[in-house]
């Protein structure tokens, strides 16, 4: 079962699903990640920094590549976690809690 930890103004480690979306999994557990679509891919507020495990998330798409583009403060380890499927042990943080 992959582990997910969220790193707000604290750090918090939760076991989850294989194969759910970070946004899901920050849902389940009340993690302020925002998500303004609903997770719907058309807004971009769910972005988080990817601090280790990018390899045992789902591969980027074009959508969220496009949607990313509108985003502030974009690195190289962004994502946005209603795109991501979680499918391996993952350290994110967000970028902008709520
Ligand atoms: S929640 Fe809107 S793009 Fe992810």
């Amino acid at each position: 079962m992959p582990a997910i930890t969220f790193i707000t103004d604290k750090e918090q480690k939760f076991d989850v699903a294989e194969g759910i979306t970070i946004l899901d999994a920050a849902e389940q557990h009340d993690i302020p990640l925002p998500h303004l679509c609903g997770g719907a891919g058309a807004c971009g507020t769910c972005h988080v920094y990817v601090r280790s495990g990018m390899e045992n998330l789902s591969e980027m798409t074009d959508e969220e590549a496009d949607r990313l583009d509108d985003a502030e403060d974009v690195r190289t380890n962004s994502r946005l976690g209603c795109f991501c499927a979680i499918h391996g042990d993952v350290v994110v943080e967000v970028v902008h809690p709520e």
